[in-house]
């Protein structure tokens, strides 16, 4: 499903990915782990086209995406989300959730050229049944995306999105890139800054998706959660892979353990995990 091979990244001086390689297989549930400044996020912003790669190529579904936009990227059904939580503030939750469908609109986006875009325009005004139907059974999907949340978002649907909690607001994110009905999910950090019931939570969602056949790549400090959830591990640091295999391998790594379990903070992150 995903080919990466031998992707650099500098800014300035700074090798943020030197030689990142990885193959993903349909419905495997991938994690990259190190250190924090590893260019692990920096990997991702260049598989998903946010960033132009130096040197290396990515190929998705067998096709060359190499420094592809991250809208066409999307139309072929790679969706992630980000390190920090972006979601569009002013817009409901439910709203959030229906940008990420917009790609996967049928009715009001007549292919012709040149009249297409004013078709759009026109039909989005008038809003005939074919249009109105089709509104109709994506909010249904909405909810029922919001609704894997358990009550966390559903009673929110029409609450703008910067009322809400932190760990709400990565929930929706990641709401909204279900709905564009992904071949393959990229999660940077999903769980950052939630506590052990949340991380929890985030655990079985992820888990449950994975159960689904979904593809799954994931960034991830809590390692309890990736140890569980993966099916290979990925160890990042200084900008290169510096171990890859099962979750029991990586665990007994030298070169990990002294990479990243020594490290004091995410050791403490670590304990933290249920
Ligand atoms: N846009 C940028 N400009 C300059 N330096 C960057 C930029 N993005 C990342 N870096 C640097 O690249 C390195 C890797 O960062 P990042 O990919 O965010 O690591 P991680 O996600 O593993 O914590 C860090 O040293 C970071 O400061
Ligand atoms: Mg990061």
């Amino acid at each position: 499903m995903l080919e990466v091979r031998g992707l650099q990244k500098s800014f300035g001086g700074v090798h943020a990915v030197k030689d990142a390689t990885l193959d993903l297989k349909e419905g495997e549930l991938l994690s990259i782990i190190g250190p924090n400044g590893a260019g692990k996020t920096t990997l991702f912003n260049l598989i998903s086209g946010l960033d132009l790669p130096d040197a290396g190529s990515v190929k998705f579904l067998g096709q060359d995406i190499t420094g592809a936009a991250p809208e066409k990227l999307a139309g072929m059904g790679l969706a992630r989300t980000f390190q920090h939580g972006r979601v569009f503030g002013n817009l409901s939750v439910l709203d959030n959730v229906l940008v990420g469908a917009h790609t996967r609109l049928q009715a009001v986006r007549p292919t012709t050229p040149i009249i297409g875009p004013l078709m759009e325009f026109a039909l989005a005004a008038i809003r005939p049944k074919s249009v109105r139907d089709e509104e109709a059974a994506l909010r249904e999907e909405a909810k029922q995306i919001l609704a894997r949340f358990g009550e966390r978002l559903t009673p929110r649907l029409d609450h703008p999105a910067f009322s809400l909690s932190y760990a709400n607001r990565r929930r929706t994110e990641i709401a909204r890139a279900l709905a564009l009905r992904p071949k393959l999910l990229m999660l940077d950090e999903p769980t950052a800054g939630m506590n052990p019931t949340e991380t929890g939570e985030m655990q079985e969602i992820i888990h449950d998706l994975k159960r689904g056949g979904l593809t799954i790549l994931l960034i991830e400090h809590k390692l309890e959660m990736v140890m569980r959830l993966s099916d290979r591990i990925i160890v990042m640091d200084n900008g290169a892979r510096i171990a890859e295999g099962l979750p029991q391998e990586v665990r007994r790594d030298p070169a990990v353990i002294a990479a990243y379990l020594g490290h004091r903070e995410t050791g403490a992150r670590t304990e933290a995990a249920p």
